[in-house]
């Protein structure tokens, strides 16, 4: 298979993967602590990790991809942040502690479905109380795009990732489709859920 298109992104410093940070999550900077503890899992070139970093949480950013990975750190590293960054594979990543967010931002419709439920499990136990998940998959209420059908083997039902977090407090809930643009004027539409939920369990 060729390699995903968000590759050629990364490996140009220069490059906007996707845009700007998300802004559901820079929204969320009021609400956290000081210091706050910050997991971006699926991270990329590090679009959402690195305001969070200037905003001075102590971010955690893992990627699979290695030129994401390496991107990302060169980045920090002219602004003079420290991220802790990995090349790791969130399906089977083990988190050591409790985090006051945890992102996962275009990333579990690309793992099988049959992962998620350990995933989000994990989510939801490494979440500190009052602490906050945040999430958008696409959804396969429209067609995936041909190029990116065997990249997105893991797409959401409608409504089914609001589902899996009940009995948490839902902070915000959207389903929406969207155009994207990417390297070599590639246009893709999509259909997307995003959540942002905060942990309700007290100690
Ligand atoms: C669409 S990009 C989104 C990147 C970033 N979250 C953002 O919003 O800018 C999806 C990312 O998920 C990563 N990814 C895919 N499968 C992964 C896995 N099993 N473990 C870790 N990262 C993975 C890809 O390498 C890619 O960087």
């Amino acid at each position: 298979m060729t390699q995903p298109l968000w590759e050629t992104t990364y490996a140009d410093l220069e490059a906007k993967s996707f845009g700007e940070a998300s802004r559901e999550i820079l929204d969320l900077i009021p609400e956290l602590p000081h210091r706050a503890k910050v997991l971006d899992l699926g991270c990329g070139d590090g679009r959402n990790a690195i305001p969070l970093a200037r905003a001075g949480y102590n971010v955690t950013a893992l990627d699979i991809s290695e030129a994401g990975i390496r991107k990302l750190n060169i980045l920090a590293k002219r602004e003079g942040l420290a991220i802790d960054t990995g090349v790791t594979d969130m399906t089977t990543c083990d988190f050591p502690e409790e985090y006051d967010l945890i992102i996962s931002h275009g990333c579990l419709h690309l793992v099988e479905r049959n992962q998620w439920d350990r995933m989000i499990a994990q989510f939801k136990t490494h979440t500190t109380p009052s602490g906050f998940n945040v999430l958008t998959v696409f959804t396969d209420t429209i067609p995936i795009p041909h190029d990116l059908a065997p990249l997105c083997i893991g797409l959401f039902h409608e409504g089914e990732l609001y589902e899996r977090y009940s009995g948490w407090e839902t902070i915000l809930r959207k389903s929406y489709t969207f155009q994207d643009e990417h390297a070599g004027g590639i246009q893709h539409t999509h259909a997307a859920n995003k959540l942002v939920v905060k942990n309700c369990r007290t100690r």
